[in-house]
């Protein structure tokens, strides 16, 4: 079966208008048999996503496999950078009607050596449905879980505002901002956001980086490149002026009505206060301020982080699908498919 299989790097900003539609129905087919909670995917979203790929995570780089000319299997690998500089974060999705024939292994023995030669050691892949073929897929190449994910989504019209209580306990104050930090507060910010090295990530390679104000600079940087609107919140501490507690939401813009909910985080010696619902909360009251339109909010987070989730339903949020990721060592990974 496999031989029919031809897979090629894609390029989306010289593809034909065939292929593009290609690409739409591959998602759009996944979208419904793995992800039925989400709003149905337009055309057009699926094109913005490729203009405007997740930032933070290094260059993206595209394959599709055709089977007798029809696009039925793509593949989307973010080259991560830096302290990640070892991963190819990898996904592999096949048109449900075309599994089973050999497209996801041929897929990946196609990208494979483009890891090698980017100096990758290890294949990531962060969001496959549980219980999906995905999970299976992964069983049988001998991927290790690593980590498990709840996805949770807050359905705006559907939501009791009353829920977004924002009171903040006493010896704080909120400070927020659309794309750039503060002067007076970027150092103290991204020393709070390497709190988040303590949220539970099982055994993810991908380290989380090691914040700096400069860091925090290229980041907005790349987000206002990519027309992706960031907000956060933080909650400062009134005795010694410093950010106690954070949390950030990035607008992208082809998808303007739904938030993603970015990283929340508190450092440990403010824990306990309620600061982590009452930011979130005011992030949501202000975002409602401006896009009274906006119809969800999807976040992530850790099935371990009893925490965030409790916050995160007590804002409204339910929990529409659970995640795993999983990874394998490259060299490992290519013996096992030459042995197939
Ligand atoms: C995962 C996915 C890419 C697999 O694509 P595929 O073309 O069906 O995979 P293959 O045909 O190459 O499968 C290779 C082997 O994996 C195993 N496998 C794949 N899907 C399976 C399933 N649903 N149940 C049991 N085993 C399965 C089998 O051993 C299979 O070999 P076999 O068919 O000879 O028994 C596809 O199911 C998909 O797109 N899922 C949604 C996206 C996703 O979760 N991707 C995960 C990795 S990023």
């Amino acid at each position: 079966m496999t031989a029919r299989v031809e897979v090629e790097p894609f390029d989306p900003a010289h593809a034909a208008e065939g292929d593009l539609r290609g690409y739409y129905e591959v998602m759009l087919a996944r979208q419904e048999t793995d992800r039925p909670d989400e709003p149905r995917l337009s055309y057009e979203d699926v094109l913005g996503r490729l203009k405007n790929p997740f930032v933070g995570f290094g260059p993206v780089v595209y394959w599709v496999a055709r089977l007798r000319g029809e696009v039925v299997g793509l593949a989307i690998v973010y080259f991560l950078e830096e302290e990640s500089s070892h991963i190819g974060l990898t996904e592999v999705i096949v048109h449900p009607r075309a599994r089973r024939k050999g497209v996801g292994t041929a897929i990946l023995r196609a990208v494979i050596p483009e890891l090698r030669a980017r100096g990758r050691r290890l294949v990531e892949t962060w969001q496959i449905t549980k219980g999906s073929d995905g999970e299976r897929w992964a069983e049988s190449l001998k991927f290790l879980v690593v980590h498990t994910v709840l996805m949770q989504a807050l359905v705006i019209p559907e939501t009791d505002s009353a829920l977004w209580r924002d009171d903040l306990p006493a010896g704080y104050r909120l400070r927020r901002w659309a794309g750039t930090a503060p002067d007076d507060l970027v150092a103290s910010f991204a020393a709070a956001r390497n709190a988040m090295h303590d949220a539970p990530v099982g055994d993810l390679a991908y380290q989380e980086p090691e914040w700096t104000a400069e860091r925090i600079r290229a980041r907005e940087a790349e987000l206002r490149q990519n027309n992706i609107e960031l907000r956060a919140v933080v909650a400062v501490h009134e005795d010694t002026g410093e950010v106690a507690g954070l949390t950030e939401l990035e607008l992208h813009p082809h998808r303007p009505f739904w938030g993603f909910q970015r990283d929340t985080a508190v450092l440990p010696a403010h824990r306990g206060h309620g600061l982590g619902r009452c930011i979130k909360a005011h992030l949501i009251r202000w975002l409602l301020e401006d896009r009274p339109d906006l119809d969800r909010i999807y976040t992530t987070t850790g099935a371990g982080n009893a925490h965030m989730i409790r916050v995160n339903h007590r804002l409204g949020y339910t929990t529409v699908r659970t995640m795993i990721a999983v990874n394998r060592d490259l060299f490992e990974l290519e013996a096992e498919l030459a042995g197939r």
